[in-house]
């Protein structure tokens, strides 16, 4: 069955609007959270520069990630579901890298398979936090595996399996999208406020707050992230699927690739996983 449109999905309070979130972010974004996203992007994919190399950042959302690949040197195709990550990916890019050919931005889906596959290979697919939110998690990902070319790699960040507490995520992102406009803000902040005091107390309890409460000083340390834009993120971003991080090497393992690096969530979170393609001799299922 033919995906439902960004709008159609919106309406049916079925898909959180990403992009205004994103709009929003563009705001705070400067040089320090600039060069935190470049640093963890280096670190993760372990190549100090990307020259020549063809980036496709699947899910762009702000554009931030697309950025830091096209400073490296990369030939840079970000693409994204919802219009207005779709803005403020070409806002980025008219900014930092006017009327460049090396950048092209997309309106797409990472479940439109023909689209992709016209799209050609890919040294690097990167899609950091996205494909969970696709509706269509392993349909995406079985795409973003087929876009790397042999030899390349694949880095993906896929919401935690957390057991009975990720099925408890999805009933309140799920109750923040049927909420009317006006409450979301109150609702995260108060449920995003009883969070974090909860983890501080617990944290107080084994004589460490620190442990809670320095992350969340240093927040720009997460790729560059901000607090307030993620914890809006957290409590809409639907659809919401998870998965273990075994599940997950296992499913790209059985799809030809080699496991390099990742890290692993242990709460809630992200795993983070860099894959890489062999250069011949696998045959993908
Ligand atoms: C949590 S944000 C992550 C953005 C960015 N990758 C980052 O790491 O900051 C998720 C993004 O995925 C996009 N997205 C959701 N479903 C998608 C789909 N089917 N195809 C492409 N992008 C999608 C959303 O519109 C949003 O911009």
């Amino acid at each position: 069955m033919a995906e439902a449109s960004f709008e159609e999905q919106r309406e049916n309070k079925e898909r959180f609007q990403f992009g205004q979130n994103w709009k929003s972010f563009l705001n705070v974004l400067n040089e320090t959270r600039i060069n935190e996203a470049e640093r963890s992007l280096v670190e993760m994919l372990s190549f100090d520069e990307l020259s020549g190399m063809r980036f496709i950042d699947i899910g762009s959302g702000s554009g931030l990630s697309s950025l830091v690949a096209r400073r490296l040197g990369a030939h840079v195709t970000s693409l994204d579901f919802d219009p207005a990550s779709v803005w403020c990916t070409s806002h980025l890019r008219d900014r930092f890298f006017p009327g460049d050919g090396d950048w092209e931005v997309m309106e797409g889906s990472a479940l439109d398979r023909p689209m992709l596959m016209d799209l050609g290979q890919f040294d690097i697919v990167y899609s950091w936090g996205v494909l969970h939110h696709t509706g269509e998690m392993w349909t995406g990902l079985r795409n973003a595996i087929d876009m790397i070319r042999p030899g390349g790699v694949l880095f993906i960040a896929i919401y935690n399996d957390q057991g009975w507490k990720s099925r408890a995520w999805w009933l309140i992102k799920r109750f923040y999208n049927f909420l009317p406009k006006p409450l979301h803000t109150i609702f995260a902040w108060s449920l995003g406020l009883i969070l974090n005091a909860g983890n501080v107390l617990k944290y107080t309890v084994m004589l460490r707050p620190m442990d809670a409460i320095r992350p969340l000083l240093n927040y720009e340390k997460r790729r560059g992230m901000n607090f307030s834009h993620d914890l809006i993120d957290w409590m809409g971003g639907f659809p919401f699927q998870f998965a273990t991080y075994e599940a997950l090497v296992n499913y790209a393992e059985a799809a030809g690739l080699r496991h390099e690096r990742g890290i692993k969530a242990t709460s809630l979170g992200c795993h983070q996983i860099v894959f890489s393609k062999p250069d011949r001799g696998a045959s993908i299922p």
